[in-house]
């Protein structure tokens, strides 16, 4: 499936109400990381959270008119030379069918071309850390509390 990274610009929406459907979407996304519904509570954390990292939906390009395209989010830091991943979620519906693995290649393809050395993350759980351990990131000796990192 063609996957894209699309920028979610979020500095300038005040309210949930201001969002765009992919937006909407992304907030939707991001609650599965809290295991919750979305209430208003946890929109505005996600939303402030948001505002300050380097936001994109995850987006199927191929996807039919009328249906919906974003089948996951991403929120990045980009610290000096490293770029470190804040959150990569799948949407519960769609995952184990290599969405997560195509987005990592995106998420490693937009660091190249910002010149970065290394990306670096706190994988959430054993799982998560299995996912990227299987794609080349290994335990970071310098930090010890627990992130992985590959080099570029
Ligand atoms: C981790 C995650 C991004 C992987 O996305 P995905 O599209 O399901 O991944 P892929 O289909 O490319 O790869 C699936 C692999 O991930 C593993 N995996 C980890 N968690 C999984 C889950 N909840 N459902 C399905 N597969 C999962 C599978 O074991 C599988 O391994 P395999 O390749 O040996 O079969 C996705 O499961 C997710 O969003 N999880 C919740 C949030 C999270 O943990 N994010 C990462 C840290 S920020």
């Amino acid at each position: 499936m063609p996957l894209k990274l699309k920028p979610e610009n979020f500095r300038n929406t005040k309210s949930v109400k201001e969002l765009t459907p992919a937006q909407q979407r992304f907030l939707e996304i991001g609650a599965q990381l809290h295991d919750s519904e979305l209430t208003p509570q946890l929109a505005r954390m996600i939303l402030q959270d948001a505002r300050t990292k380097h936001a994109y939906s995850v987006t199927d390009t191929d996807a039919p008119e009328g249906t919906d395209p974003v089948v996951g989010i991403v929120t990045l830091e980009t610290p000096d030379d490293d770029v470190h991943i804040d959150t990569l979620v799948i949407d519960e519906q769609r995952r184990g069918q290599r969405l997560g693995a195509g987005t990592l290649r995106l998420i490693e393809a937009l660091a190249r071309n910002n010149n970065a050395e290394r990306i670096t993350l706190n994988p959430v759980s054993d799982d998560a850390g299995r996912f990227y351990e299987a794609h080349g990131y290994q335990p970071d000796g310098d930090s010890g509390d627990g992130m992985l990192s590959k080099r570029l």
